[in-house]
C-alpha cells in the first residue's frame, strides 16, 4: 500500500492563508531542498498566483514558473486551472484556452488540475485535449458539494466520462472543507470502482474534518492527498504534510517522502509565517477551526463575505434571514456548487432578495447570464419562474457558451504590437488586461533605469 503527497505551500496554502502574497524571492532558497522531499507533485502555479504576481508582487508569472522549473528539475510541477475560465471568472474562446495550456506546459508545468465550478464537462474538454496533445498530465477535478442532485452514483458516472475524455487522474476537490470522513469513504470507494485512474483528494482544514477525511480517503483507496508543510497548514489551508506522513507510515503505508527534508522545509518557512503574522497579512483567525460551514452548508469564505456585505449596508440584523434564503436561491439555480463565482452570485442574490423585501425583485447581471447558460449546464433544474423573470422571452443557450466566442489570441497579439514581447505576455494581457498593461509599463520603466545606469560609464570613455 502506497500513498503519495502533493505539497501546496506555494499555491493553495499561500492563497488560503496569506492572500497569495508570497513573492518568488521568499521561497527561492528552499526550492532545491523541496526538490528532494519525494513529493508526488508540488502545486505551485495557477489559481490566484497568476493574478497576484501581476497585481501585487510586480512579478511576471511566467518567469516565476520558469525559475521554479529550473530550481526543481526532479519534481512534477502542478497548476490549478478553471477549465474554460482559465484563471479568471469568464469564459475564454478555445484558441486562448489552447494557447494558455500549451504555454503553461512549455514553461514547465507537468500536471494541470482542471475543474469547472458547475462540473459541466463541456467546459473542461478543450483544456484536457490540449494538455494531452502537449504530453501534459490532465487531472480532472470534481467540484465537490452536497445537494439532492449530487449523488454518489452521479459522481461515479461523471468520473467515467472524465476517463473517456482523457483524464490521467481524478481529483475530488472539496474547496469548502465540508467533506466528512464517511462521505470520503463512500465517494472514494465509488470512484475507485468506477474507473482505474489514480485518485487525489483535495480538502481544507476549515471545519476541522480534513485529517480524518484524508485518513478515511486513503483507507478507501485514494492514491494521493494534498497537504501543506505544517507551519503553513491548518485553518483554511490543507492539513499538515508531516502529521499525515507520520500517521500513515505507522499504519503501514509506504511513502516516498523523506521526513528529514520536511523538517528543513518547515524550518525555512517558519520565520516567513511569523513575518506574515507580524505584518497582519496572516490573520490567526484563518488558522483556527470554524465549524459554521457545516451548520449552514455554505463555505466559510462565503459566510464572511455575506457578513461584511450586510455590515456595509447596515443590515447585519438580517443575517439569519439571508442564511435561510441562501439555500433557497441555490435550489432555484439548480444546486450549483458554492465555489467562485457561484458562491458570490448566490450570496449577493440571497441578500438582495431579503433586503429588498421581495424575492428576485432585482436580478443580478451574473444570475441573468447564468440563467442564459453562459456558465454551462446547472447540475439540477432551474426554477422556471426565475428563468422567466430573468430572461423574459429570450431563449437560453443550449450549446457550449465558448462556441459562441470569436477567436481572440492572434487579434490581441496584433493589437498589442511591441507592448507584448512574447505569446506569454499576450496571454497575461488577455487574462488581466489593465493589470498586465500596468505591469508591462512598470517593467519597461525599470529596464530604462538600468539602461541609463549602464550607459553612463560609456559616456566617460568619450
Ligand atoms: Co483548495
Amino acid at each position: 500500500m502506497k500513498v503519495q503527497f502533493t505539497e501546496t505551500v506555494l499555491r493553495d496554502a499561500n492563497q488560503s492563508l496569506i492572500a497569495t502574497r508570497l513573492p518568488f524571492e521568499k521561497f527561492e532558497g528552499i526550492l532545491s531542498t523541496m526538490d528532494k522531499a519525494g513529493y508526488y507533485s508540488v502545486e505551485c502555479w495557477g489559481g490566484a498566483t497568476f493574478d497576484s504576481c501581476l497585481r501585487f508582487l510586480n512579478e511576471d508569472p511566467w518567469e516565476r514558473l520558469r525559475k521554479i522549473r529550473a530550481a526543481m528539475p526532479n519534481t512534477k510541477l502542478q497548476m490549478l486551472l478553471r477549465g474554460q475560465n482559465l484563471l479568471g471568472y469568464k469564459h475564454y474562446p478555445d484558441d486562448v484556452v489552447r494557447k494558455f495550456v500549451e504555454r503553461s506546459i512549455a514553461n514547465g508545468i507537468d500536471i494541470i488540475r482542471i475543474f469547472d465550478a458547475l462540473n459541466d464537462l463541456r467546459n473542461l474538454e478543450v483544456a484536457v485535449d490540449e494538455t494531452n496533445k502537449n504530453n501534459g498530465h490532465a487531472s480532472i477535478a470534481i467540484s465537490y458539494t452536497t445537494s439532492p442532485v449530487h449523488t454518489i452514483k452521479k459522481f461515479a458516472a461523471m468520473v467515467k466520462d472524465m476517463e473517456k475524455m482523457g483524464a490521467k487522474s481524478i481529483c475530488i476537490k472539496d474547496m469548502a472543507g465540508v467533506m466528512s470522513p464517511q462521505e470520503a469513504t463512500d465517494l472514494v470507494k465509488a470512484i475507485k470502482d468506477a474507473c482505474s485512474l489514480p485518485l487525489v483528494l483535495h480538502t481544507h482544514c476549515t471545519t476541522g474534518l480534513a485529517f480524518m477525511t484524508c485518513l478515511k480517503a486513503v483507507e478507501a483507496g485514494a492514491d494521493v492527498i494534498d497537504t501543506a508543510i505544517s507551519c503553513f497548514s491548518g485553518g483554511t489551508s490543507q492539513p499538515a504534510t508531516e502529521t499525515l506522513v507520520y500517521a500513515l507510515k505507522q499504519m503501514g503505508y509506504e511513502t516516498d517522502i523523506d521526513e528529514k527534508v520536511l523538517v528543513e522545509i518547515n524550518n525555512y518557512f517558519k520565520p516567513i509565517r511569523d513575518e506574515y503574522l507580524a505584518s497582519g497579512l496572516l490573520d490567526p483567525k484563518v488558522m483556527a477551526t470554524d465549524t459554521q460551514a457545516l451548520n449552514y452548508k455554505i463555505p466559510g469564505g462565503m459566510l464572511s463575505n455575506l457578513i461584511s456585505q450586510l455590515k456595509m449596508q447596515n443590515a447585519i440584523d438580517k443575517l439569519d434571514e439571508v442564511l435561510l434564503e441562501t439555500p433557497r436561491v441555490r435550489e432555484d439555480l439548480g444546486y450549483p456548487p458554492l465555489v467562485t463565482p457561484m458562491s458570490q452570485m448566490v450570496g449577493v442574490q440571497a441578500a438582495n432578495n431579503v433586503l429588498l423585501g421581495e424575492r428576485y425583485k432585482n436580478i443580478g447581471k451574473e444570475v441573468k447570464a447564468y440563467c442564459r447558460g453562459e456558465y454551462g449546464q446547472a447540475p439540477g433544474k432551474l426554477n422556471p419562474e426565475l428563468v422567466k423573470k430573468a430572461l423574459g422571452d429570450e431563449k437560453p443557450i443550449t450549446g457550449r457558451f465558448a462556441d459562441t466566442l470569436e477567436p481572440q489570441f492572434e487579434k490581441t497579439k496584433a493589437e498589442l504590437g511591441d507592448t507584448a514581447r512574447s505569446d506569454e505576455d499576450v496571454l497575461s494581457y488577455i487574462a488581466f488586461p489593465q493589470i498586465a498593461e500596468k505591469f508591462f509599463a512598470a517593467r519597461k520603466a525599470e529596464e530604462e533605469k538600468h539602461v541609463k545606469y549602464t550607459i553612463e560609464p560609456l559616456k566617460e570613455d568619450k
